[in-house]
């Protein structure tokens, strides 16, 4: 399924995007009709390391899906017999039937055929309450104010196995760039790790505004 990734630099205009789409289009009813393509929030570097990043892993976990182009990446590169995890609650549309984005993303995601993907329309932390599984790669891109991404990373990254992975998306600036200091999750990445190290994690790679971290052996 046909995908749009942001250019860069990024003006904040719906024509950042490689592709023909006209701002008119931009409800996710357009997405689901297939009259424009599904819209990530990231560039092409960000989806190629995604890709990268997810190779051959098992369990991954990814909160907060939107029109499910990241989940795509991650899906295209996991372990043939791996599970994806994937949280939204989808909680934006007004007229929950008719919940374009969640449609749109089932599609985009379910148009990968590798591995086996599990749904989980909740909020990350009613969904970590009952989680119990070793995770190989975590995604963090739902809640970005401060609170919801510190939680988001103090309620899972506990589930994280040795040598796996947590990746940040919109933690750091970049040139060219939306990203600003006081994003939620640059300001969390900047604590963490920063101006600080946590034992036993390490800061693996930075491209554009992803931090992927990674958890020693
Ligand atoms: C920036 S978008 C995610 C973009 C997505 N990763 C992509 O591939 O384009 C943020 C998403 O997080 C979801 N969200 C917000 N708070 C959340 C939470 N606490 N848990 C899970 N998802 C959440 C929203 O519904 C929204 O779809």
């Amino acid at each position: 399924m046909k995908y749009a990734v942001l250019n860069l630099p990024y003006t904040g205009s719906p024509l950042d995007y490689r592709s023909d789409l006209s701002p008119s289009r931009l409800h996710p009813i357009h997405a689901w009709l297939g009259r424009r393509p599904v819209l990530a929030q990231h560039t092409a570097e960000e989806h190629a390391a995604l890709e990268r990043w997810a190779t051959g892993r098992s369990i991954i976990v990814e909160i907060g899906v939107a029109e499910g182009v990241l989940a795509m990446a991650l899906r295209r590169r996991m372990a043939a017999d791996g599970t994806l995890y994937l949280i939204d609650p989808f909680h934006l549309s007004r007229i929950p039937i008719f919940n374009f984005t969640k449609l749109a993303a089932h599609r985009a995601v379910g148009s990968v055929p590798r591995g086996k993907t599990v749904w989980i329309q909740s909020f990350s932390f009613e969904a970590s309450r009952s989680w119990n599984t070793p995770i190989d790669l975590l995604l963090i891109d739902g809640d970005h104010t401060e609170k919801g991404v510190r939680r988001d990373w103090e309620e899972w990254s506990p589930f994280v196995a040795p040598e796996g992975i947590v990746i940040l998306h919109d933690a750091r600036l970049f040139p060219g760039g939306w990203t600003t200091p006081d994003y939620g999750p640059v300001r969390l990445v900047d604590d963490l790790f920063r101006r600080q190290t946590i034992p036993g994690w390490r800061i693996a790679e930075e491209i554009h505004s992803l931090v992927i971290v990674k958890r020693e052996k």
